[in-house]
């Protein structure tokens, strides 16, 4: 019988995820009342047929303040709602979330702010999460939580149900320990971590940075990608914990990119962005969320320039810079919007005329159907993040190339780039360096535009966001998870 904390019972679901969002839109039915409905993110669609199957719930904030809906079932998964109050958005979410953890796992590319009150509710957050977890989870449950605003959970899970099998996943970037250490709550940070049996990495130099912080920051022993956790963290003897830490480079819904971009209508609408461009010669596309890690300011640098060197520019050459609002009310987004859209202004202002702009800056978020016609149209992509997890957009403009054209700019602070090496790779800080590259994707030959978009379709193919989660959670069946005495440690 598996032991659980004083008056927990089990729940009902064997496969649990927790993660800060819930993979819904609000929308209006077919009678206008508004429901919830799932969406068609990357995640929910590699993980649905495990949730199917499984009989899987999902637990995540709807995304706004106020109490949390009932509990309901959509596409054959769970979803429970947890709620934030608008003072726990302001401190959890736009606080500790994005204003603390976002730029100190970015490099510090912003600095963060550390406040004693911002972290107290981050531990309130995260045990509401955990408990709902703890209440869904059937006996000898799987339950992946996921991401930097979750950290905690694994451990406060751990403590009530130690019957279940955890999994963690962290999307964006782990810091290296002269950054992390930085954190005034970093032991605690890798205590809630290391509740789970499995913890995965966007790439292989995250999950050395994890385990570089439990040898320094916790004096924890490690043996190649396994640390050996303390059965009981109240009495540290010698029987111990296995937690692995491993690197499961994150991915798409290939062949639903893939489906869509051979659709009529969008291939239609891929020709409709180009008219409405002026049939230019070459189109360069931008797609982020507008933030700072993204490099936008970095990119539009870099076009300034050769628009100055006439070395681009319209009618012949336009850029098409789609950067989607995010996280508004944190100060560095609003402070970063405005810089991006003085100097979208002012190039517009100097290299434009009547009828023809050199940037096409669009503040908005689209549906999939329209970023595939996009991804269609473009000639060359450019992805220029400063420090970027994974940069799922690379691999959606890759899918979207049946034919095999384009050419793909892509910074060497991505986790795509460990992927996607057959890109023009750049250092977003060089600028004469990215310009060189901007200019050799726009003037490649098509022979070897080819060759290296073959490779990497091919890439994105085989590793898809299916194949991503099934691998993920075939390790975590297979994690050690059990207690036994200790080895001796690496070096
Ligand atoms: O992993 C980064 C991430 O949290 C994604 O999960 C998400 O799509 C993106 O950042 C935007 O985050 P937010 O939930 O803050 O809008």
């Amino acid at each position: 019988m598996p032991e659980f904390a004083d008056g927990q019972e089990a729940g009902r679901y064997s496969f649990v995820v927790v993660a800060c969002r819930l993979p819904v839109d609000r929308v209006a039915g077919p009678g206008g009342e508004m429901e919830w409905r799932a969406s068609p993110g990357g995640l929910v669609t590699a993980l649905e047929p495990v949730m199917r199957k499984a009989g899987g719930a999902w637990i995540g904030w709807q995304g706004s303040a106020g109490e949390a809906p009932e509990p309901f079932d959509t596409s054959g998964m769970r979803l429970v709602p947890v709620g934030l109050s608008p003072d726990e958005v302001r401190t959890f979410y736009e606080g500790f979330c994005n204003a603390t953890l976002w730029p100190l796992y970015h490099d510090v590319i912003a600095p963060p702010e550390f406040h004693r009150s911002w972290w107290e509710a981050y531990v309130a957050i995260n045990r509401r999460f955990a408990e709902a977890a703890a209440a869904q989870a059937a006996p000898d449950a799987t339950v992946w939580v996921h991401d930097y605003q979750l950290q905690l959970v694994p451990g406060m899970i751990r403590a009530q149900r130690p019957d279940v099998r955890i999994g963690f996943f962290n999307h964006i970037p782990f810091p290296g320990y002269e950054i992390f250490a930085q954190l005034p709550w970093r032991r605690q940070i890798v205590a809630g971590l290391l509740g789970a049996d499995l913890l995965g990495f966007q790439r292989q130099q995250d999950a050395a940075n994890f385990l570089r912080a439990c040898r320094r920051g916790a004096r924890l022993a490690t043996r190649g990608s396994h640390v050996q956790v303390p059965a009981d963290p109240a009495s540290p003897g010698s029987a111990v914990r296995d937690v692995r830490a491993a690197a499961f480079p994150i991915s798409i819904d290939t062949a639903g990119f893939g489906e869509l971009a051979r659709r009529e209508d969008v291939l239609a609408r891929a020709a409709e962005i180009r008219d409405a461009l002026g049939k230019p010669q070459v189109m360069l596309l931008g797609v982020d969320r507008l933030d700072y890690t993204k490099g936008i300011l970095h990119r539009l640098r870099a076009y300034g320039e050769l628009l100055k060197e006439g070395r681009l520019g319209p009618p012949e050459a336009v850029l098409v810079l789609v950067a989607s609002p995010s996280r508004e009310r944190v100060e560095h987004y609003r402070v970063l919007r405005d810089e991006v859209e003085v100097a979208v202004g002012r190039m517009n202002g100097d290299y434009g005329e009547l009828g023809s702009a050199p940037v096409h800056y669009l503040h908005q978020s689209y549906p999939r159907e329209e970023m595939a016609a996009l991804y269609v149209a473009a000639d060359v992509m450019l992805v220029t993040a400063l420090r970027d997890g994974m940069n799922l957009v690379a691999k959606e403009y890759v899918a979207c190339r049946h034919d095999e054209t384009g050419a793909l700019v892509l910074s060497e602070f991505t986790g795509t780039a460990d992927e996607l090496s057959s890109a023009f790779l750049i250092n977003p800080h060089d600028i004469e360096g990215m310009k060189d590259a901007i200019m050799r994707a726009v003037t490649v030959p098509p022979a070897e535009a080819r060759r290296r978009m073959r490779a990497m379709r091919r890439r994105v193919a085989e590793n898809d966001v299916a194949h991503w989660a099934a691998t993920f959670l075939d390790a975590l069946e297979h994690a050690p998870g059990r207690i036994r005495q200790a080895d001796a440690p690496d070096g």
